[in-house]
């Protein structure tokens, strides 16, 4: 039986349309009605090697519309939730290296077709691996048990514009929380709006296709992330996308869209809703690949290799206490609270930044 309509959509429909326009009508990247495609910043030089390795057919149906490739993945087990043709399961298995793992889900046949046709020769001729550390599976990234993703078995989720094609977000990021393993992390790129997208155009065919519907209001996003357990998301990269089609401009009219990576940690029992001082203070050792100087947690933290930076309690968690830690020396526990990180401040450390503080 169809699932309950969700916002003015049954999920069945927005699949069967979504799996259409991405598995037939779309032949290629530059098909697409809006600038999401091309939006992301010029990409790392490690991950511009790793791409120039993916083949020219999983790369030509990229429609993706970030970067979502942490540095320093060695040996993790990667999960990507709408792999679509695999490009960044392609780049990933690069990344982790033979002693880590790749796992695309995707529900459009035809895409997981192309992402499975070069995978043997890639892993095995071009990666040199001895057997394939990257696999596709058939899947509704709302249901990943469905699709025998169990938890608490993945390290790091990456995903590059997907969650906008769902109606039902919440379902996918609590999905996300449950599979991940404590200190695992989800890190990726999607569509988001200004402002929350009318109604009425919530039932357009072809703006649910192009992720001009189903995109979130940031501030929505966020509610739904603390919700399934994200307690506090780290923005790291935001970028405009422009609508090129004149009829959906004139659809979608004042709202704007943004492409954005964020960073939801599972640190269950350990992050805070708020930001607290507990007297801490973190040191990056320099040892990621590709980041010898500094390294920005996200957009507003960077930490210079080697210097102390104090942090607020989530922040040094992060560090410390995920998959990052063996990169990063935390000073300090929690056993004595000064009161809030910064004073007054009830969010992440981001504002208000004390000098030599992280924030
Ligand atoms: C915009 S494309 C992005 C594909 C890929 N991430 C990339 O960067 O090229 C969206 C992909 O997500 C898949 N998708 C959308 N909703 C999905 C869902 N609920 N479950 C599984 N896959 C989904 C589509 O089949 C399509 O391949």
């Amino acid at each position: 039986m169809a699932p309950p309509a969700q916002n003015g959509v049954s999920e069945q429909q927005v699949h069967a349309n979504v799996q259409h326009y991405y598995g037939e009508v779309l032949a290629a990247s530059t098909d697409m009605k809006t600038s999401a495609c091309t939006a992301a910043g010029a990409p790392h030089p490690l991950v511009r090697a790793a791409l120039q390795r993916v083949p020219p057919e999983v790369q030509a149906r990229y429609f993706g519309c970030g970067s979502a490739f942490p540095l320093g993945i060695e040996g993790l087990r990667v999960l990507d939730l709408g792999c679509g043709s695999g490009r960044d399961c392609y780049v990933c298995a690069a990344m982790v290296g033979e002693a880590g793992s790749v796992t695309g889900v995707d529900m459009t046949d035809a895409q997981l077709e192309l992402a499975n046709r070069h995978a043997q020769d890639y892993c095995c001729h071009t990666l040199g691996y001895k057997q394939p550390n990257m696999r596709f599976v058939k899947g509704q990234i709302e249901r990943l048990g469905e699709a025998g993703i169990q938890a608490g078995s993945v390290d790091l989720i990456i995903s590059n514009c997907v969650v906008n094609l769902t109606p039902d977000k919440q379902a996918v990021l609590a999905e996300a929380y449950r599979v991940l393993a404590p200190g695992g992390e989800m890190y990726f790129s999607d569509m988001y709006c200004t402002r929350r997208v009318p109604e009425e155009l919530r039932t357009n065919e072809v703006l649910w296709d192009e992720g001009l519907a189903g995109s979130l209001y940031t501030q929505d996003f966020l509610r739904i992330c603390r919700q399934v357990g994200f307690l506090d998301p780290r923005q790291l990269a935001s970028h405009p996308i422009q609508v090129h089609d004149p009829e959906l401009r004139a659809l979608v009219g004042p709202a704007s869209y943004l492409s954005i990576t964020y960073r939801l940690f599972k640190l269950p029992g350990t992050l805070e809703a708020g930001s607290e001082d507990y007297g801490q203070a973190a040191r990056y050792l320099g040892t990621i690949p590709g980041s010898p100087h500094a390294y920005s947690l996200d957009s507003q933290h960077t930490f210079p290799t080697h210097k102390w930076v104090a942090v607020c309690g989530n922040t040094a968690a992060m560090l410390g206490d995920s998959w990052l830690g063996k990169h990063f020396e935390v000073a300090g526990d929690r056993s004595t609270h000064f009161g809030a990180f910064p004073a007054g401040s009830g969010s992440a450390c981001t504002q208000q930044q004390p000098a030599g503080s992280c924030c």
